[in-house]
């Protein structure tokens, strides 16, 4: 037996209970993972509370790193031995899990396993954004939202890399601070001042030429109205709810805005996708162009606890629980 974080039912942070489970067999193309740690996210808390449905019982959690110590049959891309890391498959709140090995990557040797849970899906959801979704260049300005929290800790540095003038939006002067180290070249506190008025500012009226916006309910449509005409709105996330329906035309009357809606685990569908996104990520770590923060480490068991700090914006950069 080995213990895990169970839900039964959607609903607060009392859901998340550990249990004793029984793992049992790697299956055909599955390995078994002694786990080191898992990363928290906010995908987690809507997994929770049902916000994106799952069957139940569930184990919460789509990103982890640890050792395989089990290979099934017809496995090919690790062995018994290997460091390795993922982010997708749900079930991460383990010491120990089956996990598909097509999902996962070996991890180099100068990537500790607790860096490695704390940046993998923040880490690729950067690189899909930056540089796939809307391939920024030198000279473009851009809007990210929640700037000082976990992806746009690691979007701030790679954008500023990449020649990029960032513009971050924080609710606090201590996360402005964090955001302003993380390469943001300036910083709004939205909480505080309209969003809208800064940027037109910090942008001469031109507007950005895309907005990242993680943020939805509060900040989606106000955001369009930063974009430059033909600029991007990518919408990513909705760390303050969901975002109301908007009908084709505003796009249009806005500025003929291009409008995305991406999600990682589709731009990691295929090992393929998965290690060219994860070997750029892990370039730029290497490097020390990204410089990842694990700033909150929880123990498994306290894993309601750190939900409660999540959903409560109290977190900066990553956060992951220790197994
Ligand atoms: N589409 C994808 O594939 C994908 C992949 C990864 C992550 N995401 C999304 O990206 C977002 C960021 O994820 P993360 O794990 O890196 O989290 P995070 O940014 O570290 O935490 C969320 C941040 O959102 C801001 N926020 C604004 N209003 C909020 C509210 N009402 N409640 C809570 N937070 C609020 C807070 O920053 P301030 O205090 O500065 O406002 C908070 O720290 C999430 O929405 C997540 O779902 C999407």
């Amino acid at each position: 037996m080995t213990s895990a974080i169970c839900i039964t039912e959607f609903g607060g942070v009392d859901t998340l209970k550990l249990q004793d489970i029984n793992v049992g067999a790697p299956g055909k193309g599955e390995v078994k993972l002694q786990q080191a740690a898992s990363g928290l996210n906010f995908i987690d808390v809507y997994h929770r509370t049902g916000a994106y449905p799952n069957d139940l019982p569930l184990i919460p959690g789509v990103e982890g790193s640890g050792t395989v110590i089990e290979v099934g049959e017809n496995v090919t891309n690790v062995k018994i031995g290997d460091r390795v890391a993922y982010a997708g498959p749900i079930g991460s709140y383990a010491e120990q899990r089956l996990i598909s090995a097509d999902n996962l990557v070996l991890l180099p040797d100068e990537i500790t396993f607790e860096q490695a849970a704390g940046m993998m899906l923040q880490g690729m959801t950067a690189q899909m954004l930056l540089r796939q979704v809307y391939k920024v260049k030198a000279g473009d300005t851009i809007l990210i939202h929640a700037a000082a929290g976990g992806t746009g800790s690691i979007m701030s540095q790679w954008a500023n890399h990449l020649g990029v003038k960032v513009i971050g939006t924080v609710s606090t002067p201590q996360k402005a601070e964090i955001a302003k180290a993380n390469g943001c070249h300036e910083t709004i506190l939205y909480t505080q001042t309209d969003f809208v008025e800064e940027v037109k500012s910090l942008t001469g009226g031109k507007g950005v030429d895309v907005v990242y916006d993680s943020v939805g309910a509060t900040t989606f449509i106000k955001s369009l109205d930063c974009i430059k005409p033909m600029g991007t709105m990518v919408t990513f996330g909705q760390s303050s709810g969901p975002i109301e329906p908007i009908l084709p035309i505003t796009l249009m009357q806005k500025g003929s805005l291009h409008l995305t809606r991406p999600f990682l685990f589709h731009y990691i569908a295929t090992p393929k996708t998965l290690n060219n996104c994860a070997s750029e990520l892990f370039e730029v770590v290497k490097s020390e162009i990204v410089k990842t923060a694990v700033n909150q480490s929880f123990a498994l068991r306290d894993a309601a606890n750190a939900h409660t700090q999540l959903e409560a914006r109290a977190t900066t950069g990553s956060t992951i629980l220790t197994i």
